[in-house]
């Protein structure tokens, strides 16, 4: 009988939670009392039946002249969920999606965080914006324990689209287990009009087990040092956003999209490519204030930066989205799917000319 995603998210409970434990390596020892009695009151961890941050989930394009104060609230959350059918993996995520929630300020903005890190969780978190001119980005205010809660005050200095990610001393699993995202500062001006925003970000998961093999998968401290990981995703599931899978977000012929980008990494750099498709403008590394690049195919995003870019639509069909590094998309499930409706304009693109 095939295992469906929720039959196999109720089945794990326990054994998944308590490895989450055991896994870490952040601070204390394993002998340390709190952390043992943690791990124990570990067995109702949260499971959540998506992981992938709907990539149409974006605040509106900011249309004020004048800066204000931003109340923003974070939340690291474990969460255990399914890279792909009857694969679990615990994940660290902000407030339960991956990548985290997208942010969105005007320059000169004050933003007032709440980092709250919920009682639930194993293992301490904080929160490192590469907006945040100050130290550690935010890291060591925001640094919390289990059951507490930071407030963070910064002003959003300079535009641009910037990743944040958590930076404890585990850095690279805890970005690799899912813990980034952008944080969007718009120029004064504004961004030229489009018809649609979306956003994707990729990451890379490291586990004990080959991609693909039904069961729980622990985290693997082994093949990350080697950056040999397991999966390499968009959105943090395998083909998440695709038609078949959470379905694709879906654009009219002669629309206009802008997509923001983000590698979280912890170590692999993406060649991102619309497969179908071209990047009509592109502005490098999220900086808004250039001039954007035009026409561009593949574009590489490092862990720790992102890209804006825009496509259109000429003809209808699917823009695939890819880390051009292709076995990444054909063996480690780094694909989205952008849909595009509307009449076929054998003018452009004309499949079977013959007839
Ligand atoms: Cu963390
Ligand atoms: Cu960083």
């Amino acid at each position: 009988m095939p295992t469906t995603r929720r039959t196999v998210l109720q089945g794990i409970g326990v054994g998944g939670a308590a490895s989450l434990a055991g896994c870490s390596a952040d601070s204390a020892p394993q002998t340390n009392r709190r952390r043992t009695e943690k791990a124990t009151s570990k067995q109702q961890q949260k499971t959540v039946e998506r992981v992938a941050a709907d990539p149409t989930d974006i605040p509106d394009p900011i249309s004020r002249t004048e800066p204000k104060e931003v109340e923003v609230t974070l939340r690291p959350e474990e969460v255990t969920g399914e890279i792909e059918d009857g694969v679990t993996f615990t994940y660290m995520t902000y407030n339960g999606q991956v990548p985290g929630p997208f942010i969105r300020v005007r320059k000169g903005d004050t933003v007032n965080l709440t980092f709250e890190n919920p009682e639930e969780n194993a293992m301490p978190h904080n929160v490192d914006f590469h907006a945040v001119a100050g130290p550690g980005g935010g890291a060591e205010a925001t640094m919390t324990a289990p059951g507490e809660t930071a407030h963070l005050k910064f002003k959003a200095t300079y535009p641009g689209a910037y990743i944040y990610h958590c930076a404890v001393p585990n850095m690279d699993m805890h970005i690799s287990a899912g813990m980034f995202g952008i944080i969007l500062v718009e120029p004064e001006e504004g961004l030229p009009e489009v018809d649609h925003e979306f956003y994707f970000g990729q990451h890379e998961i490291y586990t004990d087990k080959r991609a693909g093999e039904e069961g729980h998968h622990e985290f693997s401290m082994g093949s990350m040092p080697r950056e040999d990981p397991t999966y390499v995703l968009l959105n943090g599931e395998k083909y998440g956003i695709t038609p078949d899978n959470r379905g694709s977000p879906t654009v009219q012929t002669g629309d206009t999209a802008r997509v923001y980008f983000v590698t979280g990494g912890p170590n692999l750099t993406s060649s991102f490519h619309p497969i179908g498709n071209v990047w009509e403008k592109l502005w490098p590394e999220g900086s808004l204030t250039t001039e954007p690049q035009t026409h561009i195919q593949t574009k590489q995003v490092a862990p720790g930066s992102t890209t804006v870019a825009t496509m259109n639509f000429p003809v209808p069909g699917a823009s695939k989205l890819v880390d051009h590094s292709l076995s990444r998309v054909m063996r480690k499930g780094c694909l989205a799917v952008i849909e595009a409706e509307g009449a076929e304009r054998p003018d452009i693109f004309d499949p079977d000319p013959d007839t």
